[in-house]
């Protein structure tokens, strides 16, 4: 099968949009006006209408649209073949910690793989009103603008972001040691809550790298395209090249990728009571 054109990577990329867009007016619809958050089994770990009725709009849309192509989305889990040609990964609202807390830190992500590689990418925050697209070849924009990653050539001048995944009191391997190792040779570490505006950040040159475990497909398939059209590199810690499946993603402006790669080989993890 011949890769996709262009043109249908622009089509997708639309449609996309359309989606991610709709998806937004329903999470500021619910803005504040929750009455019930659940737990989906880990402490920590939330649903509510908002993620429910903003996934509904965007599977409509696809379904509507491009009713041939599979989806891997958080609520719903797998339509479709997941090693068919094309396979959208939805996170309907990425940042639900933050959302049910009216913490204004959110995003709809939806990307897409086409045979397991992210292609195209739409990632919209609602609350700021600031959309970021890439497909590949295409280039990545904000707000229909181009957007590049950073230029920041030291971790010493650096500013980087991570997270923390709902198993974190379950594994040693939690991430704190990671977050304190970096946090002492940078600017800072950020712990921004929404993987997939983690990644949009590091796009246009906010933030200057970006690792995080414990991830889903949804949560950075989108972001993945949009860092790498920007300019960025993204892969698997060690610098291989990444498994969306793994939970594992590196991903920085390029200059720092080396860097950030040594010192995550390096850390031990700490032991936390
Ligand atoms: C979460 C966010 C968060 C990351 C978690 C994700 P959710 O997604 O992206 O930044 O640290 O690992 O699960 O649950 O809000 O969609
Ligand atoms: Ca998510
Ligand atoms: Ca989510």
């Amino acid at each position: 099968m011949s890769p996709p054109t262009p043109d249908q990577l622009q089509n997708f990329l639309d449609i996309a949009t359309e989606a991610a867009l709709q998806a937004g007016t329903v999470l500021r619809s619910y803005w504040g006006k929750l009455d019930k958050i659940e737990e989906k089994g880990r402490p920590g770990d939330l649903v509510t209408a908002a993620d429910k009725a903003s996934e509904a709009k965007i599977l409509e849309i696809f379904g509507r649209h491009l009713p041939d192509h599979a989806i891997l989305a958080e609520e719903s889990g797998q339509l479709g073949d997941r090693n068919g040609e094309f396979l959208w990964a939805i996170d309907p609202l990425d940042g639900t910690t933050n959302y049910a807390h009216q913490y204004p830190f959110y995003a709809v992500s939806l990307g897409l793989l086409v045979r397991g590689v992210p292609v195209v990418g739409v990632i919209y925050d609602p609350f700021h009103d600031e959309l970021f697209r890439a497909a590949q070849g295409l280039g990545a924009t904000r707000n229909q603008q181009p957007i590049q990653v950073s230029q920041t050539r030291d971790l010493s001048s650096s500013l980087l972001v991570t997270g923390f995944a709902y198993d974190r009191r379950e594994t040693p391997d939690n991430n704190y040691a990671e977050f304190c190792h970096f946090t002492h040779l940078t600017q800072g570490v950020r712990r921004g809550g929404s993987a997939s505006i983690d990644l949009a950040y590091v796009s246009c040159g906010r933030l200057d790298g970006y690792w995080e475990r414990g991830l889903s497909p949804w949560d950075i398939s989108a972001g993945i395209v949009v860092v790498q059209e920007a300019g960025g590199r993204v892969t698997a810690y060690d610098g291989r090249p990444i498994d969306l499946w793994s939970g594992r993603i590196l991903a920085s402006n390029g200059h720092l990728h080396e860097a950030m790669q040594r010192e995550l080989g390096q850390v031990q993890p700490l032991s936390v009571p």
